[in-house]
């Protein structure tokens, strides 16, 4: 098997694996639309957001090929993830517990618990990556209780 191929049977296994539990293109679209509502909504997120997105339909595009990558390797997402968020001042730990707290809720509505475990493991290990660059770049020193992971 040459390197290529070898990449695309583990990028189909990936997709297989996900689709065995309920997650698809339909399930991450669902799950994109009424976390974004919760989002909005919520008294802390809600107004940050607000500050820094000003167009929602392309940020919601944006995050469903970020999800397919994710969770199929799908390859499509391009984007700086990392600088998008540390030009968002005083982003920190209840921040990113507040928004892994609502994917939480939002993957208990829509799908299984396997599903939910599935792609709470990924999301909660991004949010620590971009936590721990926040901290990092906001200069806060680098305390037990800061670097403990979510
Ligand atoms: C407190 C938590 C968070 C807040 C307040 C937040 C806020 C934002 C905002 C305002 C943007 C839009 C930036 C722009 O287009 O100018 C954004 C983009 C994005 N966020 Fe978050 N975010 C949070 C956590 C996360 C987490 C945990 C993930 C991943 C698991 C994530 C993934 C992304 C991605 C992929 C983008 C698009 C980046 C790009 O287009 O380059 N965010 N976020």
């Amino acid at each position: 098997m040459t390197a290529t191929q070898h990449s695309v049977a583990a990028r189909d296994a990936k997709r297989r694996h996900a689709e065995a539990l309920g997650i698809d293109d339909a399930f991450i679209a669902r799950m994109i639309e009424r976390f974004y509502e919760k989002v909005r909504r919520d008294d802390v997120l809600g107004p940050i957001f607000a500050a820094h997105v000003i167009e929602w339909t392309p940020h919601l595009v944006q995050m469903n090929r970020f999800w397919r990558s994710v969770l199929f390797s799908s390859g499509e997402f391009v984007g700086s993830p990392m600088l998008k968020h540390l030009v968002i001042p005083d982003l920190g730990r209840a921040d990113f517990a507040r928004w892994l707290r609502l994917l939480e809720e939002t993957l208990s509505e829509i799908g299984t618990e396997a599903a939910r475990a599935h792609v709470i493991d990924r999301a909660r290990n991004i949010a620590n990556s971009l936590l721990a660059a926040a901290i990092v770049h906001q200069g806060d020193g680098l305390g037990p209780s800061k670097t403990d992971t979510l």
